[in-house]
């Protein structure tokens, strides 16, 4: 991870003083890194423990794609936090956020396609095209209020676990390309990324200081498992309420809290948590299929964090 970062620092560079001036900002507020783990430990599970240049390479294009879209998810969401501190956007304003977010994906790309590694390139591509697939359906949902369980799924597939499954996929791939492990570990890192995304929107029912707002994502009006949960437990009259605060006092902190604890009384964290729990338990399962090394212990420790993490 040490060379790693090294090399991810180098990946940014410009010579644009501006922009210098805030990739050095982004680099040193780090993140939890878990894509560039993910990549790392499925190709060394793959192949004994080696890692090679496109493994790296890949680690690279991912964390910059993962910063990119967070720059922008932080314009579209509106917040002003991230990691602990400001939001690119709360510094340097939304024009400035939008126009880096581009130049992180460009250079992503490009560090595969100076490289040749067409392959892996398409693998992120896939998970680069998904991901705003996702973040508008779930804008389309939220102004229209009538998202279900399946719909959730599907914007949570879409807009991070593909790109957790392009991870281990790319790291499969890095390794040993055209081999059938670039699909299983495709669907391995989807399971993760699933199960990733509950416990991400868990998160925003609590109180806990985990370096972004919480209670932000009903002021957005993203419905989120609990609440989706809480909605077809209710009563139609209930309904009602919870539809119409989410739709016209979404603003309102204290109608907010109520809708919240309504969610709380209804037990939809206790279903999101048994969901969670559900993919977890498959993606642990997959892994079974491998022999015991060091390469899979983490793995599973991974996995394991997905679920456990305190932020
Ligand atoms: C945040 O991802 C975005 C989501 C998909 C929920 P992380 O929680 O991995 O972000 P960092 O990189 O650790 O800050
Ligand atoms: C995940 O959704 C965002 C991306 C896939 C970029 P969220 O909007 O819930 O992520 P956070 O909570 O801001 O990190
Ligand atoms: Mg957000
Ligand atoms: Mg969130």
């Amino acid at each position: 991870m040490e060379l790693f970062e090294k090399k991810f620092h180098q990946s940014m560079s410009s010579s644009v003083p501006l922009l210098n001036r805030i990739t050095y900002y982004i680099v040193n507020r780090k993140g939890k890194q878990m894509r560039p783990m993910f990549v790392f430990l499925t190709a060394k599970l793959l192949n004994d423990g080696a890692v090679n240049e496109r493994t790296y390479r890949g680690a690279s294009v991912i964390e910059l794609i993962h910063t990119a879209t967070l720059v922008h998810d932080d314009v579209v969401d509106d917040s002003y936090k991230r990691r602990g501190f400001f939001s690119i956007n709360a510094l340097w304003k939304n024009k400035i956020a939008v126009l880096v977010g581009d130049y992180l994906l460009s250079k992503g790309l490009l560090l595969s396609i100076d490289n040749g590694d067409f392959d892996l390139l398409r693998i992120i591509s896939v998970a680069v095209r998904e991901m705003s697939e996702g973040e508008l359906l779930q804008i389309e949902k939220a102004r229209r209020l009538d998202i279900t369980e399946e719909v959730y799924f599907e914007i949570i597939r879409q807009k991070t676990a593909t790109l957790i499954a392009a991870c281990c996929s790319l790291g499969a791939a890095s390794v040993c390309p055209d081999s059938e492990h670039v699909e299983t570990f495709r669907k391995f890192g989807e399971l993760c990324g699933m199960a990733f995304q509950i416990k991400d929107d868990l998160f925003d029912y609590g109180q806990e200081r985990i370096g972004k707002p919480t209670g932000i994502d009903i002021k957005e009006q993203k419905m989120t498992l609990p609440l989706i949960y809480a909605l077809n437990q209710a009563t139609e009259a209930q309904r009602k309420w919870l539809i119409n605060s989410v739709k016209n006092h979404n603003k309102d902190r204290n109608r907010v809290r109520e809708v919240i604890a309504f969610v709380k009384d209804s037990g939809g964290l206790e279903y999101a948590v048994d969901k969670m729990q559900e993919f977890k338990a498959e993606a642990l399962q997959m892994l079974q299929a491998f022999p015991e090394s060091p390469y899979r212990s983490a793995l599973e420790l991974m996995v394991n964090y997905v679920v456990d993490r305190k932020q």
